[in-house]
């Protein structure tokens, strides 16, 4: 992989950085990263042998280069850095930033891709969906792959669907947390002591998901039917969760989190 360079040190581009570095894809003297006036950079050099530069001359000698500041300081970033993205492919995972802001940053870079990754990427256990513009060569598609595949799963959409997408995954490990914490509180209704109510809730959402991952060819309908035998004990629950809708909810708090997107981004 030719050299990239990383704007932003924190927890996501610390994420991609390592997960890089273990799928060895790249060495780390080819990657250069640089901070704001937090130690961030100088941090994560010093865990991962990567280079430390200012923003004004990090990108210099970069053919990939990942924004991954907040949002909010795309517009304090320094116009020398966004002026040195010429003819370079910018990767941005600020939240909610359009690819038609992302272009008015650096109108002349040769792609800009706007990617929308989930907080499991921190662990590498993320899934990320992204849009291009324009399309990309196959070597860039392939490059842009391995760099958000440091943290987890990949998928391209069009533009318009990343409203949804962040209604989904980018949202979603949050429903998955209250669930658990839902499952918890039921457990200790029913009088387990906390930390096995705690133990029993966690294991079961990670168990779960575990086997979901081992067999993608079940739907979870099927994993579902499979625990479910007749006149037992997960039919009478699942029959509360039928007459309380879950999957109405479900739907509309996907929606309802797509909708505040759609706003946050106009
Ligand atoms: N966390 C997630 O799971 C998640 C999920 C989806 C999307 N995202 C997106 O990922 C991006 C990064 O999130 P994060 O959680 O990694 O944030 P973070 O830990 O706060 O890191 C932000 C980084 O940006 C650096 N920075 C600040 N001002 C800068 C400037 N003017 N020039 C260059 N670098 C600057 C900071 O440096 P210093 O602190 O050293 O000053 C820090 O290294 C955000 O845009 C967020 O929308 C994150």
């Amino acid at each position: 992989m030719k050299p990239i360079a990383f704007v932003g040190a924190g927890r996501m581009a610390s994420a991609m950085v390592e997960g890089l570095l273990r799928a060895q894809e790249i060495a780390p003297d080819r990657i250069t990263v640089c901070g704001g006036p937090d130690p961030t950079a100088r941090e994560l050099s010093e865990r991962t042998g990567v280079s430390v530069a200012e923003p004004a001359t990090v990108a210099e000698g970069a053919d990939f280069v990942i924004l991954a500041c907040k949002p909010q300081q795309l517009p304090d970033l320094d116009p020398a850095l966004l002026a040195a993205l010429e003819c370079k492919a910018v990767i941005s995972i600020l939240a909610g930033v359009p690819l038609r802001k992302l272009r008015a940053a650096a109108p002349r870079a040769r792609l800009i891709v706007r990617a929308m990754p989930n907080t499991p990427g921190q662990i590498g256990a993320g899934i990320t969906a992204f849009a291009a513009d324009p399309e990309p060569t196959e070597e860039d598609a392939r490059v842009t792959t391995a760099i958000l595949g440091a943290l987890g799963e990949t998928v391209a959409v069009d533009e318009a669907d990343l409203d949804a997408v962040t209604g989904v995954s980018g949202s979603g490990p949050a429903y998955v947390f209250e669930f658990t914490a839902a499952l918890r509180e039921a457990a200790r209704a029913q009088g387990l002591a906390p930390d096995v109510a705690d133990r029993l809730a966690r294991a079961t959402v990670l168990g779960a998901a575990k086997l979901m991952h081992a067999a993608p060819e079940v739907t979870p309908e099927e994993q579902r039917d499979r625990v479910t035998s007749p006149g037992g004990t997960t039919e009478a629950g699942l029959r509360v969760l039928a007459a309380r809708d879950l999957r109405r909810t479900l739907h509309e708090t996907v929606a309802a989190a797509t909708r505040r997107s759609r706003e946050l981004g106009s």
